[in-house]
C-alpha cells in the first residue's frame, strides 16, 4: 500500500502535501475511573498502554501519521478541532450495551470516516442475546439458550434446555463474569449464578447448554472479498481437547495457562467448516474491516457459534498477532491489511 497523500490548504494559502492522518481512539486500563459498585474485572475489555502504542508505532512505520485521540469524552472534547482523515477506533465504551458504539456513532454524526465496525454492528456483536438472533435467523448454528433478570422465576425455558448450562453477562466481554461457578448442572447452582450475574454486572443474564469439546476463532480482515485466516485453537492447561474446560476471568487474567494454537495440520473438514460459518456470521452482523468469530466445537465435531467480535483484541498477546506469527509476517502487516480493508472501502485507494 502507498502512503496516500492529502493536500491541505496552509494558512498562507499555499497548497501543502503531508501524509495522511490517522486519529486513534481508545479506553485505556489505568485511564478507567472505578465506581464504588463495580464488578472487580471492571476494566477488563480495556487495553494497555503498549497495545495503543504498538498499533500507533504501527501505523507510523506504514508511513502515516498517528494522532492519539483517547475515549469517546475524550472525542467530545476534541471534535471540533480535530485535524485527522481517518479514526482508527479501538474504544471500548463504558457503560451500557452502546457503549462500543459511542464512538463510531459520533464520528458518523460528524461525516468522519473510521477504521472498523460502525455502531449498529458494535452493539450487535456485545449484545449476545441480540447477536444470537441474527445467527438464528441466519441458520447459523449457535448453543441453545433464554435469558433472564429473575432468578426466582419459574424458568419454564428449562424445558427446552439441556445441562450443563453456562450463565453468563447478557452484554459484557473479556470473559467478565466468567468463573468456575458459571458452568451449572442443576436448578439450585443456576438460580444462584443468575442471581450473581444480574446483581453484580445489573444486566441480564444469557444461559446456554453447555458445549463440551473444542474452542476455535476465526480472524476476519477485509470486506467485499474478506480475507478469514486459518483458525485459532484455544488450548487450556496444555489441553486441546478442552472437554468441560473454559475460559475464565481468572484464567484469562493470568494468561499462562491459555494458549492460541496455529495447527496447519487441522482437520480439513472442521476447518473449511469454521472458516464458512465465520465469514457468514460476519456477514450477518455486516461486521466491517476486521473481526473475530469464537466457536465451541462438540465432540461429534458440530461447532456452534458463540459469538462475533466485530472489535477484536489487537493486543501482542492475542489473535491477530499470533496469526501474524504463524504466517511469518510482522504485526505491522496486519495493522496494513485492516487499514487498507477501510481505505478501500471509502474508496480512498
Ligand atoms: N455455550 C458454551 N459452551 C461452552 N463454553 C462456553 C459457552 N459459552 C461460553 N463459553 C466459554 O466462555 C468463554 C467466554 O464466552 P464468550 O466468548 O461468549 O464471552 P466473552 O466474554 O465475550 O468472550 P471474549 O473473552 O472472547 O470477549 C468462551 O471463550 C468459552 O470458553
Ligand atoms: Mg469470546
Amino acid at each position: 500500500m502507498k502512503a496516500i497523500l492529502r493536500k491541505t490548504n496552509t494558512t498562507a494559502g499555499k497548497a501543502k502535501i503531508s501524509t495522511l492522518k490517522i486519529g486513534m481512539t481508545y479506553d485505556v486500563k489505568s485511564g478507567y475511573i472505578a465506581r464504588p459498585d463495580d464488578p472487580p474485572d471492571a476494566s477488563a475489555e480495556f487495553d494497555r498502554p503498549e497495545t495503543i502504542n504498538m498499533i500507533s508505532e504501527s501505523i507510523q512505520s506504514l508511513g502515516f501519521e498517528a494522532v492519539k485521540i483517547g475515549n469517546s469524552r475524550d472525542l467530545l472534547n476534541k471534535i471540533n478541532n480535530l485535524d485527522v482523515d481517518i479514526v482508527f477506533n479501538i474504544a471500548e465504551g463504558v457503560t451500557g450495551r452502546n457503549r462500543e458504539s459511542e464512538v463510531p456513532v459520533i464520528l458518523e454524526m460528524m461525516g468522519m470516516p473510521f477504521i472498523g465496525s460502525d455502531g449498529l454492528s458494535l452493539a450487535l456483536g456485545l449484545d449476545k442475546v441480540m447477536a444470537k438472533k441474527v445467527f438464528i435467523a441466519e441458520n447459523i448454528p449457535t448453543p441453545r439458550f433464554f435469558t433472564t433478570d429473575d432468578a426466582k422465576a419459574n424458568l419454564y425455558q428449562l424445558e427446552n434446555l439441556n445441562f450443563p448450562l453456562i450463565v453468563k453477562p447478557q452484554y459484557e466481554g473479556s470473559s467478565k463474569g466468567m468463573s468456575e461457578s458459571s458452568k451449572v448442572d442443576n436448578i439450585e447452582q443456576l438460580r444462584k449464578q443468575i442471581s450473581y450475574i444480574v446483581k453484580t454486572y445489573k444486566q441480564p443474564a444469557i444461559i446456554e447448554e453447555f458445549i463440551s469439546g473444542s474452542e476455535y476463532t476465526v480472524a476476519i480482515i477485509g470486506n467485499k472479498n474478506p480475507e478469514v485466516f486459518h483458525p485459532v485453537q484455544i488450548e487450556i492447561e496444555g489441553e486441546l481437547d478442552l472437554g468441560d474446560k473454559f475460559y475464565t476471568f481468572e484464567r484469562v487474567s493470568r494468561n499462562a495457562p491459555l494458549r492460541y494454537i496455529c495447527n496447519e495440520n487441522m482437520d480439513k473438514t472442521l476447518k473449511d467448516k469454521l472458516m464458512v460459518l465465520a465469514l457468514k456470521t460476519y456477514r450477518a452482523v455486516d461486521c466491517r474491516d476486521f473481526g473475530r468469530v469464537d466457536f465451541r466445537v462438540d465432540k461429534k465435531g458440530n461447532p456452534y457459534v458463540l459469538e462475533i467480535n466485530p472489535l477484536p483484541a489487537l493486543s501482542s498477546a492475542d489473535v491477530f498477532m499470533c496469526l501474524a506469527d504463524y504466517l511469518k509476517i510482522p504485526y505491522k502487516e496486519m495493522i496494513r491489511r485492516i487499514l487498507d480493508a477501510a481505505f478501500q472501502r471509502y474508496g480512498m485507494i
